[in-house]
């Protein structure tokens, strides 16, 4: 599965893929740095309505947003692990409470954490196509 977005377009991107992708928690996303990883989660979250304001991820290992599902309040994790050197140091910063929860979690750069990811987690691919143009691609198993 794969869509290709332009930056105007990422709302629809991220509908498409919140309704395509529904069985999954974990998100993980890979991509050089500048794909589109953050503007992309972002996108993901606005769809979500998200109420809380973002916190710049590049500073803090994981970002808690809050929105409102019907009557439900919940949670999505965002985890930046680009600063990240080890695995260890991942599960000190509670990384795996996060993972292992019943929250939705989307992960930039999990080449970080490759023995922590659950078995059930959904791998995307962000590929530069052009100055304003991405691919994502879905892992399929
Ligand atoms: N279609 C697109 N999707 C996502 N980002 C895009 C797109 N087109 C251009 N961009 C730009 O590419 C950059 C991506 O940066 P960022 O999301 O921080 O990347 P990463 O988190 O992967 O390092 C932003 O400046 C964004 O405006
Ligand atoms: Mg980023």
């Amino acid at each position: 599965m794969e869509w290709l977005t332009t930056i105007d377009n990422l709302e629809k991107t991220a509908a498409l893929f919140w309704e395509a992708l529904k069985k999954y928690r974990v998100f993980v996303f890979h991509g050089e740095m500048g794909a589109g990883k953050t503007t992309f989660i972002h996108a993901l979250c606005a769809h979500k309505k998200i109420k809380d304001a973002f916190s710049s991820p590049t500073f803090s290992l994981i970002n808690e947003y809050r929105y409102v599902d019907g009557e439900e309040e919940k949670i999505i994790y965002h985890m930046d692990l680009y600063r990240v050197k080890t695995e260890e140091e991942a599960v000190q910063a509670g990384i795996e409470d996060c993972l292992f929860s019943k929250h939705i979690c989307l992960v930039e750069w999990p080449e970080k954490i490759p023995h922590l990811l659950p078995d059930e987690t959904c791998h995307a691919f962000i590929e530069i196509t052009g100055p304003e143009t991405r691919r994502i691609r879905i892992a399929d198993k």
